[in-house]
């Protein structure tokens, strides 16, 4: 019962957090598109650009000011609770997920850290997170943007190697999403929103606005969206264990971030140059070179324990009573696991036709990356894992 109502308030809090994300992120593709797209030969000294569009069966016609207008309208509408609504049921979704079952999904099999010390190790590095980021942006750094894209980088790929040392694949990939989440909603609290109401502020006063603060809110605004791409592949990487389950998990991290912070810069600039169109190649190349790189590798034949030769065959009783102890008590149809009230991902393990079932994804799961059993939880051994694959192998 208690299994069954915690998957539904994560059902409830994934889906509010999907339908926010999207309004905050789509929100945010929009106004970056807006900004680069900008007809800024107009007339009206009062503005800085403007804009037709066609969209719903109607014509839109937008003007962004240089800074304000004269007077501010009665309404004005404000972007933020799309923002914070998505920090929030996040945290909310880490802790029901990764914090609740702690010794199965956030702690790496073996790890020096009890399940405490890494809950507060992870909750810690998204405050630590916020502080470098903003201190970097707030240092000398902040003149040359390019180089602050690389040390940003260079600080996540850090953070995601440290984590990993301590955390399951997937929770240290999740942390690094949730870090840089956190950086966003951190410049739209911090740094946006004081800006804005400063602004609005100074014209309501009849004072001229100080346009230093726009500036920079609209830079930070620029971060968030370079943020955005690495931050969903993250959001979705649990379905792929190819990359968090791999020992070089931080460094594939690093190659799809900078795949997908390459795309989105060439979408950011190509109204102005198409120079910068081989990005698009170069990153399907990457992401083919990745695929290539992360690909299980062949297994090593296994030896008998006994004889030290290798065995003709393992056979199906070998394999079921390997997946049985290991694999079972979560994946049954009624799992004797309290954590779960159904079998995990709807995968059966309970007989040999259900192991031949799902092959493929046992393989890929407990052989070429053990990620499963989750969390190592049953201590499943190298050798396990070896007469599992040859027997997934071999022909029926
Ligand atoms: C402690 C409980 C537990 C144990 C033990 C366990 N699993 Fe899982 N397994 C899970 C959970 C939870 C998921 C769903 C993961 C997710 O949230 O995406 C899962 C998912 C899977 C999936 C499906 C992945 C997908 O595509 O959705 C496969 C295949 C799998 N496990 C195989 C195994 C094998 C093989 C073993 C034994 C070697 C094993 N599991 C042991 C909990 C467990």
């Amino acid at each position: 019962m208690e299994a069954h109502l915690l998957e539904w308030i994560n059902l409830i809090v994934r889906w509010v957090h999907v339908i926010v994300g999207i309004a905050w992120i789509g929100a945010s593709f929009y106004f970056v598109w807006l900004e680069n797209n900008l007809d800024r030969t107009v007339k009206n000294p009062e503005l800085a650009g403007e804009l037709w569009a066609i969209h719903g069966g109607g014509i839109y016609h937008l003007q962004k000011y240089n800074l304000a207008p004269a007077t501010m309208p009665k309404h004005l509408h404000w972007f933020k609770w799309e923002a914070y609504s998505t920090w929030l049921t996040g945290v909310l979704l880490l802790a029901l997920v990764y914090y609740i079952n702690a010794n199965s999904y956030l702690v790496a099999p073996g790890s020096s850290l009890s399940a405490t010390a890494t809950i507060a190790l992870g909750f810690g590095v998204l405050v630590i997170g916020w502080i470098a980021y903003d201190l970097l942006c707030k240092s000398p750094l902040r003149h040359q943007p390019a180089l602050l894209g690389i040390v940003l980088i260079l600080f996540l790929t850090a953070a995601a190697w440290g984590l990993s040392q301590f955390m399951s694949g997937r929770a240290a990939y999740i942390h690094v999403g949730a870090i840089i989440g956190t950086m966003m909603v951190g410049n739209v609290f911090f740094v946006i929103m004081p800006a804005q109401r400063s602004l609005v502020a100074a014209v309501e006063a009849g004072e001229t606005p100080d346009p230093s603060k726009p500036k920079n809110a609209l830079l930070r605004s620029r971060h968030n969206n370079y943020l955005t791409l690495p931050v969903v592949f993250i959001m979705i990487s649990n379905h792929f264990p190819s990359t968090y389950g791999h020992e070089w998990n931080w460094l594939i991290l690093l190659g799809v971030s900078l795949v997908s912070v390459g795309v989105r810069h060439y979408f950011n600039i190509r109204h102005k140059a198409q120079q910068f169109i081989w990005i698009l190649p170069g990153a399907m190349l990457a992401m083919f070179v990745m695929a290539y790189v992360t690909a299980p590798k062949p297994l090593p034949i296994v030896a008998d324990q006994h004889t030290n030769e290798a065995p003709a065959k393992i056979s199906d009783d070998q394999a079921l009573a390997i997946v049985t102890q290991h694999c079972v008590d979560c994946h049954a149809a009624q799992p004797k696991s309290p954590a779960f009230a159904s079998a995990p991902g709807g995968v059966m393990l309970e007989n040999v036709l259900q192991i031949r079932l799902h092959s493929e994804a046992v393989y890929q799961q407990s052989v070429a990356t053990q990620v499963m059993p989750l969390g190592n939880m049953t201590q499943m051994t190298t050798l396990e894992r070896q007469q599992l694959g040859t027997w997934l192998l071999q022909k029926k």
